[in-house]
């Protein structure tokens, strides 16, 4: 058996670029043989940043019920919130006192706020929290307490993953070689270059993302305000320069994208009607998600029990890691 785990911080209702970038690709792999799939909700991450008690509160339902409505089944795969497993918090106790404070100084998130202060003429510090600074050993302790042998993830995480395994090994060398399993990040690549509207990677930060469940109406808006090059109707275009295309083709089958392609180059198709069809085709992949969406966030007692089932289950696992390790350091 091997096990996968990634977290899902909940910062807002996911967008297109994480449900092609991460939703997606990690359940997929919780269908492969073999696989003990463990996807969990990492709300003391957001802690970090999201202060306001009522939007923390619905961005954990919202991203437990996209992850519920795009298929993932609580029966198989563990699904849980951070919060409600304490051990994460006492195995972030013990890694701490393993913890380089150079490797994190190291850390690009923390170095990039670092650099910006610089840049405004601020402090270095300005604006960072431990939580923030401390940000890695708390990913290392959410991964490292399940056993975990394979983390799907984006780019802009593998440093974390790195920082994991060379916690991980600090103890491993000071107490026994097989004390923690070494984990290793999943990358997809051609899936975590999902464009949004303006051509850049699709990202909250940058306003240029789809929302996966906004109605349908919205969801047309968005779409139609994709930025193209200022070809006309009856001019040939090619589909390799096109951010319409793009995503067109991460949902067509490989007969409806090479259909599109055709049209691209014949001409006679502008591109309002090219939105036209990018929107149909989402719309028609998204709704039966949205609909189950929309159900569960009307009734969120449902994901409440399916959350409390989860930590029972985090739970069991995580006291056996706790033990293992409370033993080898000399506290049990
Ligand atoms: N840092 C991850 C992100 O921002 C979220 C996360 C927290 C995570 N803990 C994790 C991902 C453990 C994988 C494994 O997306």
């Amino acid at each position: 058996m091997r096990n996968i785990l990634t977290g899902i911080k909940p910062t807002g209702m996911p967008h297109l670029g994480n449900y092609l970038g991460a939703i997606r690709p990690a359940l997929t792999m919780a269908e492969e043989k073999n696989v003990e799939a463990r996807f969990f909700i990492a709300d003391y991450h957001s802690l970090n940043t999201v202060r306001d008690a009522e939007l923390l509160r619905s961005y954990i339902y919202e991203v437990a019920a996209a992850w519920l409505a795009c298929g993932l089944n609580p029966n198989k795969v563990l699904l849980y919130k951070q919060s409600d497993v304490p051990e994460i918090f006492e195995m972030t106790t013990i890694l701490m006192a393993f913890t380089a404070k150079g490797l994190m100084n190291r850390a690009h998130a923390y170095k990039a706020t670092v650099d910006l202060n610089r840049s405004k003429g601020l402090d270095d510090d300005h604006g960072i929290n431990m939580g923030v600074f401390t940000y890695p050993v708390l990913m290392a302790a959410d991964i490292l307490l399940f056993d975990t042998d394979y983390v799907p993830v984006g780019k802009d995480q593998v440093q974390h993953i790195e920082m994991a395994q060379d916690i991980a090994g600090v103890l491993n060398r000071n107490y026994e070689e097989e004390l923690l399993v070494i984990p290793k990040s999943r990358i997809d690549e051609e899936l975590m270059s999902v464009p949004g509207l303006d051509g850049r990677k699709m990202s909250k930060g940058y306003n240029n993302h789809i929302p996966l469940f906004a109605p349908e109406k919205e969801l047309q808006k968005t779409v139609m305000k994709i930025v193209t090059n200022s070809q006309g109707v009856e001019e040939p275009k090619n589909p390799g320069e096109c951010n319409i295309f793009a995503l067109f083709r991460l949902f067509a089958s490989e007969t409806e994208e090479r259909a599109l392609a055709k049209r691209y180059r014949k001409g006679g198709m502008g591109w309002g009607e090219a939105k036209q069809n990018l929107f149909a085709l989402l719309n028609s992949k998204i709704a039966p998600m949205r609909a189950r969406y929309d159900e569960l966030i009307r009734n969120t007692e449902g994901i409440d029990a399916i959350l409390t089932e989860g930590a029972m289950r985090a739970r069991r696992i995580a006291a056996n890691t706790i033990r293992r390790l409370r033993r080898a350091i000399g506290v049990g």
